[in-house]
């Protein structure tokens, strides 16, 4: 099964996107084939600071590579290294009608909040469509969000096999929804625009201050308490097996458990779950050019894959000549 998923760059990490996406993706490398990039000229629809963005990736990429990412197991690349996937994007425009972009939520939402959208915002989903089919991918995990791209995504390759035989696989999006949203430190969930998040990569004090800024509500300490209703109680749990979170859970019921003790636990079990992937990550920040290497070599791997693609590409629409 090939699997394909691409993340863009987007500055520092929480726990959401850690047990929402990355952790997956992850585990996908031992089942699966699986393709997985840092989806950099998505980014330009929000960012336009290039130092911004040239910093954002090679982050990007080491935050993965410290997590678990395999470039030997997986295919791992950053997108703008595979510049055929610009000239699929090109071919599949000429079979997208104007209609089906212009009912997708991410243009639209902009639009309607009076932001004036470019070409760029206007065709994301058919960069996203070329990101899949260059790649014959079978499964898409994305977020809730994304899914009516791979829809388009669909749409338009059966467009193209119609007009010129099955070039493409189609592609199915897979969404999990085991995976609940992660809430942040209010109870809604955890986002970098809400500015409710507990990062992976920030130091203790940092990590410790946004622990102890989880709200909770004032029972007393002697008092029992419903940890399903504990902003801390949801977080913790994502570090724990079932029998710890059925202890914890006997602890709150119990009653004698104060937030502020809870709390200490999880900064310390936080802080103690990432310490090994932060050392690992400062390490391939120190040495920028080697992180480049990993990438090349993704890349490579990755261009060889498009290359099959889009020769049967080239050759039925007859731009090979
Ligand atoms: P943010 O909301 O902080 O801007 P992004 O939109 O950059 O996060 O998230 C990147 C990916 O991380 C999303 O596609 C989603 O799969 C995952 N993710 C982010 N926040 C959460 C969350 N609170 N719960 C579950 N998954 C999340
Ligand atoms: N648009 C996706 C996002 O913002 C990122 C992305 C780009 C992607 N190309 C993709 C995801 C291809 C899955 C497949 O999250």
């Amino acid at each position: 099964m090939r699997i394909l998923s691409g993340i863009q760059p987007s500055g520092s990490l929480h726990l959401g996107n850690y047990f929402g996406m990355m952790k997956k993706m992850i585990e996908y490398q031992e089942g699966g084939e699986l393709f997985c990039f840092i989806a950099n000229y998505h980014a330009m629809s929000s960012v336009s600071d290039g130092k911004a963005l040239a910093k954002g990736t090679l982050e990007a990429a080491a935050n993965f590579l410290a997590l678990g990412m395999d470039p030997e197991k997986s295919t791992f690349w950053v997108q703008s290294d595979v510049p055929e996937v610009q000239e699929l994007t090109w071919v599949l425009s000429n079979f997208t009608p104007m209609g089906l972009l212009e009912r997708c939520h991410s243009y639209k939402d902009k639009t309607a909040r009076g932001i004036a959208a470019n070409h760029g915002l206007f065709a994301y989903p058919v960069l996203m469509a070329a990101d899949i089919l260059l790649f014959q991918s079978e499964k898409v995990p994305v977020g809730k969000d994304q899914k009516q791209h791979v829809e388009v995504t669909r749409d338009i390759a059966i467009k193209v096999n119609n007009e010129y035989g099955d070039i493409f696989t189609l592609p199915e999006p897979d969404i999990d929804d085991n995976v609940a949203t992660i809430p942040g430190l209010d109870g809604q969930k955890m986002s970098k625009s809400y500015g409710n998040t507990i990062d992976l990569f920030v130091d203790e004090k940092t990590l410790r201050k946004q622990v102890m800024r989880i709200v909770t509500d004032p029972t007393p300490v002697e008092d029992p308490k419903n940890p399903d209703k504990c902003n801390v109680f949801q977080i913790y749990r994502l570090f724990m097996n079932k029998t710890q979170e059925a202890e914890l859970r006997r602890r709150y019921e119990a009653g004698g458990l104060g937030y502020g003790e809870v709390k200490q636990e999880l900064f310390e079990t936080v802080r103690d779950f990432f310490a090994p992937f932060t050392e690992r990550r400062n390490e391939l920040l120190a040495n920028p050019d080697g992180l480049r290497a990993i990438l090349a070599q993704g890349a490579q791997k990755a261009r060889y894959s498009a290359s099959k693609t889009l020769r049967k590409v080239r050759k039925k629409t007859g731009l090979a000549y």
